[in-house]
């Protein structure tokens, strides 16, 4: 007999939508019926009927209730598009809202290079849009020990990831967002070696948890979120999530990454969060939910243990971290 275990992140049916992504969902139907009423393709229809890919905070098309959801409350949209971290467009929390609004992302191109099948560079919809999109409720947590909950949309990077066929000794998946000083002001200082870099060991890559990110509450990416293509990883430090990508490449040896590359003591390749490893410079055992005033416990894996922990079985992650 066949005994579904319920993993941590999925929802049962009977579990109620949580009120923000219940308004989110009315706002869905709104723009669907107004979309629809004005001739326009949009709205509720399937993004495969769209002839081009929504713009900039359009609706992305109704997708079905998530199956990952920790059950927590959302962090709301202002919260989850106006403190960020994303230095092309400077360094403080505020700046990339107030600095990257007019980052152009249309045309947008990725170029797939190195150990696979399939090289070549892809229109950012030729490479996104043979694959159904999926909302993920994700647990996200800064290596800062700052927290939140957000409702991503994306696909698995796993389904991308085997339309390009990678060879067998692709061991590692390395990604760098747009090197770009004339429109991402932060590039201008060397505040990290441009472009952004990051990269995952194969079967983290290929892992059903990590998530190709298009779009967050329903509508595409904004511009200060990743606009409009970046990775989601819930069981490692937010760092990790890098955005705008602009190139993947199937590599043997491990990758540089960038905050790596900055302080290697500080911040490893791997990056799962873990309570036990402190930051050199500040613990990791708690953080601080944003909108929340008290502190939580960090969980190891971000909460995501029973899912990713056996990838390190074999690893002394105080060394690997
Ligand atoms: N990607 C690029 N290209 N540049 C960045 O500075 N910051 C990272 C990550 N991806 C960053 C990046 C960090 S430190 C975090 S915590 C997350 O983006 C923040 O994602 P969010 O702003 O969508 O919450």
């Amino acid at each position: 007999m066949l005994i579904k275990i319920r993993k941590s992140w999925e929802m049962r049916e009977s579990d109620v939508t949580p009120e923000a992504l219940f308004k989110n969902r009315r706002q869905f139907l709104k723009t669907g019926a107004a979309a629809l009423a004005g001739g326009l393709v949009g709205g509720m229809l399937s993004r495969h009927a769209f002839a081009a890919w929504p713009g900039v905070g359009e609706m992305l098309g109704a997708v079905g209730k998530s199956k990952f959801d920790p059950g927590e409350e959302l962090t709301p949209w202002d919260a989850v598009t106006s403190y960020n971290n994303f230095y092309e467009f400077g360094t403080d929390k505020a700046d990339p809202v107030n600095t990257a609004q007019d980052f152009q992302t249309d045309p947008w191109t990725v170029e797939v290079a190195g150990a696979c099948a399939k090289p070549g560079r892809y229109a950012f919809e030729d490479l996104m849009k043979p694959h159904p999109l999926e909302e993920r409720i994700y647990r996200h947590r800064c290596v800062e020990a700052w927290s939140m909950v957000v409702p991503w949309l994306g696909v698995p990077l796993a389904d991308v990831i085997k339309r390009l066929e990678p060879l067998g000794n692709a061991k590692y998946v390395a990604f760098e967002t747009l090197f770009d000083p004339a429109q991402m002001p932060g590039q201008r200082r060397d505040v990290l070696a441009w472009p952004y870099r990051e990269g995952l060991r194969m079967d983290e890559a290929m892992h059903p948890l990590t998530l190709l990110s298009v779009g967050v509450y329903g509508k595409t990416l904004p511009p200060q979120n990743g606009a409009p293509l970046r990775l989601v990883m819930p069981w490692k430090y937010g760092f990790k999530g890098i955005k705008s990508i602009v190139k993947i490449t199937f590599v043997e040896g491990q990758p540089p990454t960038s905050w790596n590359m900055a302080a290697r003591h500080e911040y490893g390749f791997y990056a799962n969060v873990n309570p036990a490893v402190d930051h050199p410079r500040w613990s990791q055992a708690k953080e601080r939910r944003i909108g929340e005033f008290r502190k939580r416990d960090t969980l190891p894996f971000n909460g995501y243990g029973d899912e990713v922990a056996a990838l390190y079985a074999d690893m002394d992650l105080s060394k690997f971290f």
